[in-house]
């Protein structure tokens, strides 16, 4: 485990487009400079400033942060809908938005936001249908009921999300995420909802997958033990304007369990990781100047 040091639900593919699926892996991503402000009627809001991560491909990155330091910010512009204010974001050396990758970038929402007219299954299967149109009808029914099985949805694959818990939304959200097989699977805070064992069965499936299909995936969290225990690498952010703090690379051996969790040195990362939290809180200031 190295400490290394910086400056450094609907899910839809996040753009129209793109290559088809059997193009090469995921990319490089490579965050360089990027700053993110928003204009409001209150005044300038700088939410992202001088963030700089390089995410190699096949990456488990994992974001920490104070709640308002440009988290969700940070996966939007990932996903091509926010353009940065300065700095870029580029897959393989392309900018975000012009890389044959963005049709292929997958976002399980910090809110399920599902469509509501239809049911479980119909809104994994709109996702498969435009994400994977190689599957045939039956095909992306056996994927969308695998998915929402394993999530723990078996019953309720026809019921209307005004019909199901928040959790169980976020379980579809999740589904949908997972069935999608996007080559960079953006996940923010998706597990936040859940019970603790829907969210430790969960958090095994995503590993899984990511280790069987060598996708990309940034994931925010703001439990300190479940970063611990899924990533590669940990990017710990300080309150807003956010920027990065450190970048810490996990190497813990997989499976990661409870055994992991007793580890002097995961207990001693957890403790560094908090302390750097409240050394770095969010800004008591509403905007900037
Ligand atoms: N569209 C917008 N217009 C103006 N300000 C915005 C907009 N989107 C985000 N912000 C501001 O940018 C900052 C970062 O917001 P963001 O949602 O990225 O935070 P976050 O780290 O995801 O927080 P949380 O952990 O609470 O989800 C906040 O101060 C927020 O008020
Ligand atoms: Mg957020």
């Amino acid at each position: 485990m190295q400490y290394s040091s910086s400056p450094p639900s609907t899910l839809v593919p996040a753009a129209a487009g793109g290559a088809p699926r059997s193009a090469a892996g995921a990319p490089d991503i490579k965050i360089a400079d990027l700053s993110v402000a928003f204009g409001t009627p209150q005044g300038k809001v700088t939410a992202l400033q001088n963030v700089n991560v390089d995410i190699p491909s096949g990456s488990f990155f994992t974001i920490v942060g104070p709640s308002g330091c440009g988290k969700t910010t940070l996966l939007k512009v990932l996903s091509g809908v926010l353009p940065p204010s300065a700095g870029t974001v580029a897959f393989n050396g392309k900018p975000v938005e012009r890389s044959s990758f963005t049709g292929q970038v997958g976002y399980v929402f910090q809110r399920p936001l599902l469509l509501p007219w239809r049911t479980a299954i119909e809104n994994v299967m709109l996702t498969l249908e435009i994400a994977r149109p190689e599957l045939s009808k039956r095909e992306r029914i056996s994927e969308a009921m695998r998915w929402l099985h394993i999530t723990g949805l078996k019953g309720f694959e026809h019921r209307y999300p005004t019909e199901l818990s928040g959790g169980m939304q976020q379980r579809v959200s999740i589904s949908r995420g997972l069935a999608f097989q996007p080559k960079v699977l953006l996940m923010d805070e998706p597990f936040a909802a859940l019970d603790e064992i829907t969210r430790e069965r969960l958090q095994e499936e995503l590993v899984t997958l990511w280790e069987k299909v060598r996708i990309s995936v940034v994931f925010i969290t703001h439990s300190i033990p479940e970063a611990l225990l899924l990533s590669q690498r940990i990017v710990v952010m300080s309150g807003r304007p956010g920027h990065v703090v450190e970048q810490i690379d996990i190497d813990f051996p997989r499976p990661r369990n409870e055994d992991t969790r007793q580890e002097p040195r995961f207990i001693e990362l957890q403790g560094h990781i908090r302390h750097l939290l409240r050394e770095n809180p969010h800004s008591t200031s509403a905007t900037t100047h």
